[in-house]
């Protein structure tokens, strides 16, 4: 029996164990004699649970008006330094990066043959496509391989914690 209660809910201390306390966990003590101290005005908002365990990144924030024709794609602190990602808005997909110096956003197919430009490799202002190694100015939107080619770029504005592209 001790087996097969193990082998459906997982050992005492496992992790199954683990997720259903931290699902399930009761009332917190707040007796005198616990050791519960409540939060401080001044105390910093504690991550939501599941952000801070799995590492989720801040949503983008509501309540945000962006300029015209610009679209809320992402929370500032969603994107560190150094770091590029991938959007869907609108239907479209882009390529947001931030540099170090700003944000900047691009299209997400590379103009070479189709690559995903969010996954590529950013240095300074210079994005590296993972395909073929074609390398990019974000900042100028220029192809630093084939002048022929450029790279569609969209303009960036922050206001508050939102980053906005104009789409
Ligand atoms: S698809 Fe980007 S370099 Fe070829």
């Amino acid at each position: 029996m001790g087996i097969l209660r193990t082998l459906l809910v997982g050992r005492e201390n496992g992790l199954r164990a683990g997720i259903r306390r931290r699902l399930f966990k009761g009332p917190v003590d707040t007796s005198p004699g616990s050791s519960y101290s409540a939060p401080r005005d001044d105390d910093p908002p504690a991550p939501r649970p599941a952000e801070a365990s799995l590492g989720l990144k801040p949503e983008p924030p509501r309540g945000v008006t962006p300029p015209d024709g610009y679209e809320v794609v992402l929370h500032r602190e969603a994107l560190k330094p150094g770091k590029i990602t991938e959007i869907i808005i609108g239907g479209t997909a882009i390529a947001v990066a931030n540099t170090g110096d700003g944000f900047h956003a691009c299209t997400n197919t590379c103009p070479h043959a189709g690559g995903p430009l969010g996954e590529g490799e950013l240095v300074g202002n210079v994005l590296t496509c993972p395909y073929h190694g074609w390398s990019f100015d974000l900042a100028e939107g220029t192809c630093l391989t084939n002048g022929d080619v450029e790279l569609l770029t969209y303009d960036v504005k922050v206001v508050g914690d939102a980053v906005c592209v104009k789409l």
